[in-house]
Order: C-alpha cells, then sequence, then structure tokens
C-alpha cells in the first residue's frame, strides 16, 4: 500500500485535496480503509477513540494517522457528525487496476450535521439563515421530506417562533454573520443544542442569484406557484441552502421536489419551554402507536404542531374515529405497517448517490405494500379522504420483477437482480453454477485417479482454486500438479485444468457484478424519475400509520372525541394526565375544567406541596395539544376551543451550563410569553415568582396574573403565594381553585381532587418529613412557622425574640406526631408525687420503649 511521505505523489495528492477541504475531517480512501492524517487524525481519534498511529515522513516528522474500515466507515461518521465535525469523503475514482501510476482521487461528498442521513427514525434539518436591517430570511429542510420551506419576517420574535419548530442541526449563514447568527441561535428562547454552524459564500445568498438557482433545480419559469414570488430574501436563503447541499452531495439532489412557503398560520405554536415544561417527549413515547419510521416521525410532527383550523382537526378526528371502531382493521393495517421501510430516508440516500441495491429493494418494498394498504382501508365501514393511498404502478411492476427481495445485505454477492430480468445474467449465473459443479466433480474425478480420499479442491483470494494434499499422501501426487505452497501438514498444488475453469467461473462472477451494478444504475434513475410520486406515497403510508396508532389510544377505555370549536372555552370532564394515568393506572384521579373564556378564565390553583397542582395544569394543556392534533382525548367528555399558542413557565431549568441564572430564565420565558400572547393562547404557569426573595416574587406575579386578565388568555396559574387568591375579587374571570385535602387520624391525605374555593395551607413541612428531613430539623421548621403564622415576622425571630432550639424541642409547639402524643399525655397524666422511685424508673424505661417503637 502507498504511504504519504514527503516525496510521494500520494501525499502531494493528499494535501491538494485537504486544502479545499480545511473545515472538514477527510477520509481518504486506500484500499479497505478511510485513512486520517495530521490534525484530522488527532481530532478523530480522540473522538472516535481509536489508536493514533504514524507512518512515513514528510520531511519534519512522522505523520500521524489513524483510519477506520471503509465497510463499518458509517459508525464512525455518525459519531463525527454528531460532535459537531463535517467529514469529507474521498473516494478513487478510477480502477486501481487500470490505473496508470497514481489512482486519481476526489472528494465525492461532505457529511454534515444537518445532511447526515442515518439510520435512525430521527431525521436531521439544516436552516440557512440570512440577516439584513429589515428583514430575517430562513430557509429549512431535513434529510426525510424532500421539502424546503422558506420564509422571511420584519421581526427577530418572527423568526425565533419559525427556528423554534424545527430541531435543526446545522445553521448555514452567509460568511462574516457568525456573531449575529450566534446571538439568534443562543436566545433563551431556542433550545437549540448543539447546532453545527457552516459559514457560506456570501454570494451566494445574494437574491438575483438564489432566484436563478431555484429555478433552475425545480425547472420552474418562475416562482409563483411556491407562494415565495414576492420574498426575494427567502428566495436567497433556499437558493444558498440547494447550492450548499448541492456542493456537499456533488448531485443534482433530486429529492428535494418541493418548495414552500414556511409560516405558521396553520400550526398551534408551542414555545420551546413548553415543549420541555410539559414533556412533550414522554407524551410522544406513552401515545406513539405508529408502526414505520415515517409515520413515527409524523406523529411527532403532528404533536408538536397542532392544527389552528377546526375544521382540518374534525377531518382527522372522522378518520381516527372510523378507525377507532374496528380493531380488527386496524390489525390488518398494523400488520402492511409493520413491513413499510423507511422510504423517506432511502430516497434520499438514492437521490445524493449514496444510496445502495438496499434502497432499491426498501422502495419496492414499500411500493408492494401500497396496493395491501388499500385493500385494507377499503373494507372499513365509512371512508375519509385522509384514507387515500396511491399507487405508482408502472415503478412497481418494474422493481417487482427486477430487484430479488432476498439479496444478502450486507455483501454484494451478485444476488441483487431477480432471475428472470436480465438474460445474460442469468445465463452468467448458470455458468457459475455449472462451474461449481463441475468443481465438485473434478475433486472426486481426482480423487479416484489419485487414490488420495483426502484430496480436496478449495478456494482462496490469493491462489484463486488449489488442490489440498496432506503429508501422508503426497507420495501419491502426480507428475503434473504444480506446487504452489506448502503448509505445516499438507501441500497445495494447481493443475492448468483448474485454472482453465477458474478463469471461467471467476470471469462470469466479475461479470454478474458489472452487470448488476449497471442495472441497479438504470433501476436507481428510474426510482429517481418517479421520486415525487413516491415521496407523496410515503406521506400518505405515513399518514395512515399516524391515524391507526392515534385510533388504538382512542379506544382505550374513557377516551372522547373533544368537540373542538370555535370559541374560548376548555371544558373538560374528568380529564386525566395520559403519561402519569400510564404509570399509575386507575389510581389516577380524575379532574374537570370548567373555563368559559370570560367568567371563568384565569385559574388560581393553590394547594399543598405533592398534591397534584403541576400534574393538573399540565395535563390541561396536554388534552387540548391531543385535541389540536386530531386525536381523542383522556376524559369522559371535552369541549376545547381551539387555542393558537401555548405558553409555559414551568419549573426551574438547569441552565447554568448556559450562563444563565435561574431567576433571569424565569423572567426571560415570562417576558417571552407576555409579550406574544392573543387572546386565544393558553398560559400554563407554575409557580412563577419562585425564584427570588418572596416580596418581589409576589408583586411580579400579582402583576403578571393583572397582566394575562387583561388579554383574557386562558391562564392556569399554580402557586404558593396565597396572597394570589385575593384577585378574584377584584377581577373578572379569576376564579380560585384548590386542591382537596383530608386531615384523618394525625394523617395528610391528597385527595388530587380539584375544587373551587382559595386555601392557605401549605403543609410543606408534612412533605418535607415524607421525604425524610431529620425530625430535629422538622421540630424547628415547625416552631419558626407556627410563630410566623401567629403573626410574628421572621426577622424578628432570628433577633431572639423565639425560644432557643433546646426549649422549643420537647413541649414547644414541635411536630405533631402520635408519639409525641402519646408521650405527652402519658407526662401529663403522671403523678408525680405519688410514685416510687423504681415505679419512676419503670416509667421512664416504658416512655423510651414507646419512642423506639
Ligand atoms: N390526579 C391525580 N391522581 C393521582 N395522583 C396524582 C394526581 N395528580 C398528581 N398525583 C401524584 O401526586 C404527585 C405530585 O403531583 P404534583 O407534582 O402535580 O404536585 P404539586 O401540587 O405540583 O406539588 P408541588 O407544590 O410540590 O409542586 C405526582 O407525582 C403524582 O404521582
Ligand atoms: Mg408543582
Amino acid at each position: 500500500m502507498d504511504k504519504p511521505s514527503a516525496s510521494t505523489p500520494m501525499l502531494r495528492q493528499y494535501q491538494e485535496i485537504k486544502a479545499s477541504h480545511k473545515d472538514c475531517i477527510l477520509f481518504f480512501r486506500l484500499g479497505d480503509f478511510y485513512e486520517m492524517f495530521y490534525e484530522d487524525a488527532r481530532a478523530a481519534s480522540q473522538i472516535l477513540e481509536l489508536v493514533l498511529t504514524s507512518r512515513g515522513s514528510d520531511g519534519q516528522g512522522r505523520i500521524p494517522m489513524c483510519g477506520v474500515p471503509y465497510h463499518s466507515a458509517d459508525n464512525y461518521i455518525a459519531k463525527l457528525v454528531r460532535a459537531g465535525k463535517k467529514v469529507a469523503i474521498c473516494e478513487q475514482v478510477e480502477d486501481p487496476a487500470l490505473a496508470k501510476g497514481l489512482v486519481r482521487r476526489e472528494v465525492i461528498r461532505v457529511i454534515t450535521a444537518g445532511t447526515f442521513v442515518d439510520e435512525s427514525s430521527e431525521a436531521r434539518s439544516i436552516v440557512a439563515l440570512r440577516l439584513d436591517k429589515k428583514t430575517i430570511a430562513l430557509a429549512f429542510t431535513d434529510t426525510a421530506s424532500g421539502t424546503v420551506r422558506a420564509n422571511q419576517v420584519p421581526s427577530l420574535h418572527q423568526a425565533l417562533e419559525l427556528l423554534a419548530k424545527t430541531q435543526v442541526h446545522e445553521c448555514l449563514f452567509p460568511d462574516g454573520q457568525e456573531e449575529e447568527v450566534r446571538k439568534v441561535l443562543a436566545h433563551p428562547m431556542l433550545r437549540l443544542r448543539e447546532v453545527t454552524l457552516t459559514p457560506f459564500r456570501d454570494w451566494s445568498f445574494a437574491p438575483d442569484r438564489g432566484r436563478q438557482v431555484l429555478l433552475e433545480h425545480f425547472g420552474t419559469l418562475n416562482l409563483r406557484g411556491f407562494g415565495l414570488d414576492e420574498l426575494s430574501s427567502a428566495q436567497a436563503c433556499a437558493g444558498a441552502l440547494i447550492e450548499y447541499l448541492r456542493e456537499t452531495n456533488k448531485t443534482p439532489l433530486k429529492h428535494i421536489d418541493r418548495l414552500t412557503l414556511y409560516d405558521d398560520t396553520d400550526h398551534v405554536f408551542i414555545s420551546p419551554p413548553a415543549h420541555y415544561g410539559l414533556e412533550l417527549e414522554a407524551m410522544v413515547k406513552a401515545l406513539d402507536r405508529t408502526r414505520t419510521a415515517m409515520g413515527r416521525r409524523m406523529f411527532r410532527s403532528w404533536l408538536y404542531h397542532p392544527l389552528k383550523d377546526v375544521e382540518r382537526i374534525r377531518e382527522r378526528q372522522k378518520a381516527v374515529g372510523i378507525l377507532r371502531e374496528d380493531a380488527v382493521c386496524r390489525q390488518a393495517l398494523e400488520d402492511v405497517l409493520a413491513l413499510v421501510p423507511d422510504v423517506e430516508k432511502s430516497l434520499s440516500r438514492l437521490s445524493c448517490g449514496t444510496g445502495a441495491a438496499r434502497d432499491l429493494l426498501a422502495v419496492r418494498n414499500a411500493l408492494l405494500c401500497a396496493p395491501r394498504l388499500r385493500e385494507a382501508l377499503a373494507r372499513l365501514s365509512a371512508s375519509s379522504v385522509l384514507f387515500s393511498v396511491g399507487d405508482v404502478a408502472a415503478l412497481r411492476e418494474l422493481l417487482e420483477r427486477a430487484v430479488n427481495p432476498e439479496m444478502p445485505l450486507t455483501k454484494n454477492e451478485g444476488k441483487v437482480i431477480r432471475s428472470g430480468y436480465h438474460a445474460e445474467i442469468d445465463e452468467l449465473r448458470t455458468l457459475r453454477a455449472q462451474g461449481t459443479a463441475w468443481l465438485a466433480d473434478y475433486q472426486a474425478r481426482e480423487v479416484r485417479r489419485t487414490g488420495i480420499s483426502s484430496l480436496k479442491v478449495s478456494f482462496n483470494r490469493v491462489f484463486g482454486y488449489y488442490i489440498e494434499v496432506t503429508n501422508a499422501n503426497l507420495k501419491a501426487v502426480p507428475p503434473e500438479y504444480q506446487r504452489k505452497q506448502t503448509l505445516v501438514n499438507g501441500e497445495r498444488f494447481i493443475t492448468p485444468e483448474l485454472k482453465e475453469y477458474e478463469q471461467k467461473i471467476l470471469t462470469a462472477e466479475d461479470r454478474i457484478l458489472r452487470l448488476e451494478a449497471a442495472v441497479v444504475g438504470e433501476l436507481i434513475g428510474k426510482v429517481l424519475a418517479d421520486m415525487s410520486q413516491v415521496h407523496a406515497l410515503a406521506r400518505e403510508m405515513a399518514t395512515v400509520d399516524v391515524l391507526q396508532s392515534l385510533g388504538a389510544v382512542a379506544a382505550l377505555p374513557q377516551w372522547v372525541r373533544p368537540e373542538v370549536t370555535e370559541g374560548t372555552e376548555l371544558f373538560i370532564d374528568a380529564g386525566r394526565h395520559p403519561v402519569v394515568e400510564g404509570v399509575i393506572g386507575s389510581d389516577f384521579i380524575p379532574n374537570d375544567t370548567r373555563m368559559d373564556g370570560e367568567e371563568n378564565r384565569l385559574m388560581v390553583l393553590t394547594g399543598p406541596n405533592m398534591s397534584g397542582k403541576s400534574t393538573y395544569i399540565r395535563q390541561n394543556a396536554l388534552l387540548v395539544i391531543l385535541a389540536q392534533m386530531g386525536s381523542f382525548v383522556p376524559a369522559a367528555l371535552a369541549r376545547i376551543g381551539a387555542v393558537d399558542k401555548i405558553f409555559t413557565r414551568i419549573g426551574a431549568h438547569d441552565e447554568i451550563l448556559k450562563g444563565q441564572s435561574t431567576f433571569m430564565v424565569e423572567m426571560t420565558e415570562a417576558a417571552d410569553i407576555l409579550n406574544n400572547l392573543t387572546s386565544r393562547s393558553l398560559v400554563v404557569l407554575d409557580e412563577v415568582g419562585r425564584g427570588t426573595s418572596t416580596y418581589d416574587g409576589l408583586s411580579l406575579a400579582w402583576a403578571i396574573a393583572e397582566f394575562l386578565q387583561e388579554k383574557k388568555t386562558r391562564t392556569f396559574f399554580a402557586t404558593h403565594f396565597h396572597e394570589l387568591t385575593l384577585l378574584a375579587d377584584r377581577l373578572k374571570g379569576v376564579k380560585n381553585y384548590n386542591v382537596l385535602v383530608r386531615e384523618w387520624e394525625g394523617k395528610v391525605v391528597f385527595m388530587h381532587k380539584i375544587v373551587p374555593g382559595g386555601t392557605d395551607d401549605s403543609y410543606g413541612i408534612h412533605v418535607a418529613q415524607l421525604a425524610g428531613i431529620p425530625a430535629k430539623v422538622l421540630r424547628r421548621a415547625q416552631a419558626f412557622l407556627s410563630d410566623l403564622e401567629a403573626g410574628g415576622s421572621l426577622k424578628d425571630r432570628l433577633k431572639g425574640a423565639i425560644p432557643s432550639q433546646e426549649e422549643s424541642d420537647l413541649f414547644g409547639r414541635g411536630l405533631a406526631t402520635p408519639v409525641a402524643d402519646e408521650v405527652r399525655a402519658t407526662l401529663e397524666a403522671l403523678d408525680v408525687n405519688n410514685l416510687t422511685p423504681l415505679q419512676a424508673l419503670q416509667k421512664l424505661e416504658e416512655l423510651k420503649a414507646g419512642l423506639r417503637q
């Protein structure tokens, strides 16, 4: 194998290629390996945990290098890309056997965080950003959908809303805008983590050029049909994105076949803090019953982007309702869907030129499933526009005839094309089979002729076919055998006859591989030509998958179809938290919600710790999301006026890594809510104002509640500031609720039931006890609390107006426990004057025993 050293042409070749891919880790193909050198090798060996070796010399010392086998490169590439690196794949672009001198090498594609088509069901996405004085333009695409979505907006906030809706892995921007772009992505509203930043030539972001690129790519005369005709910045961005993708992939990217205006008018905006605060991922996990990778992506997308349009919601509900009623058909659909591969990703790979035979197989299998899905859907009692599944008949028939469903997936053994499709391939295969039979026959003949019963004909890559004879039989070897290799216990020979057949077989083998590669190339061309139709079919199948998944969940006990209206009400009877219920089952206590948007629109919810406040207020938002994604909801009855945005301010996230204080995050999120809500929004606030001093916190919470009341936003406000219950008397639409608690035999029992009215009990110390805080600390806390409740101030107490710890310990207003009560009662009942010393000792012993229990 050639090595890079100062004087070798190969090292010069490496350095030339590397010079034009400075920002990438260069995978340099050498035989069966991709090798990395210099800095690339150092960085990659760390990330991939590979041994860093060195070889040759470039005149200044040995060259650091490391390498990975080409056939398992995907895993390594995935790791590097996840670590934020770009990987340039440099291949040998001519046959080493035919090359004169150094094999020509070229970078055939660059793989980046936003363009990597991996094996997981998730898609990766990339956004191009372009900021100028008046507008922010964005263009998105992902590795599965084949759609570029672009828009331009006048304000940072609108841009953030659009960005927040996609999980972006890579951000492309004009050279020189890095600082501005970093600022945008670091905004607390975006929780975009680990975005790879990619500066790109700024002139590619010029509007005229962008327009030109788009017209060329989509083969149209203008951009009117895409809704982008007037938006020159958006065009510039989309154009730059396509150029970038084209350059990283070095192919025309046929799978990108749609360009649309990206706006948020169709979907509910769920703020990024709400994704976390409402634990949407947990809801996906709990409710997703899809069977395909495409369905999984679509399910998540429906859940994160619920619909605003009531008609469209009802259309989905209708489809879900039909499927809910027919478990048999659902099962039939599931059975077919389980066989549908991830064609979207296969299409991306095929179009990027990285596709292989198994991607053809995936397309074939998906196309073959379509008629079966249609059949299963036809058996349903009613139909829906969402049940339409098309057919790409010509391509389906072609692939069915041509592609061998039993092809080996890991190694190319020349079995990709089905027999009967290509006459010459069939002929060569017969030849190959005959060759194999001939070999068996030859071995038998030679055994008979030489009388060596252990004589064997075998094959290896170095010698080809050979005859092996053990040492004991060497005497019987005929003279025409030519010795090739000596082993410990035998020798290997060849004969002219054997070599002649070998030639035939190997030639056939080679020819089969070449012919198959050509046929596969043709078939890929056919698939690419029908790309849009296959894409559409994939989306239809994914839709059916999501609907059957929602249908299965809707069929669970006590799930109902919510009535979604244009109003502002939120009526729920016996609603349940879909995730918590999944964990605790029938122990979950259902709760009602009565909001009419007028008299009752801001709920102040007080109640002890651990009583279920957070669970309840989240549950309301989750039910709204489910309803607007078209799902049924876990409740006895629900009527929901469609919302336009959902905001939450819940809990303290750990933002230390991002260098922000807890309170700062809390207030940034609150500011974002107040600046962007409308009268149709839904707001969930959990203990706002907790992160600062009591008075500051209370004052802020109060003012925020007033503001929300004025805006008429439907709001759930769980708080430990009992003072907020006073708002209900002053402001229209504010209502107090609390969580029912029973005290029973000295114990506090949480009923988890939300009831009208305020409360001032906290039971915080009780919860602390449940959590295992030492009794001594609890008693002390109780002492403080009692004093504060009696009107004392914390400062006075600390100045010494309170009994010392020891004084208050035993009979002070210590924590009442059954044992303490008993001890106290016994002591009080004792007549010390009438006790003998021995009796006194016995009594003491009894008391101690009681405490020990
Ligand atoms: N409706 C319910 N039925 C049964 N169990 C519930 C219900 N709601 C909540 N719980 C249980 O109570 C626990 C506490 O709930 P949650 O966190 O909502 O209380 P909280 O009132 O917000 O407490 P804190 O004031 O400490 O924040 C949950 O972990 C859950 O297991
Ligand atoms: Mg809580």
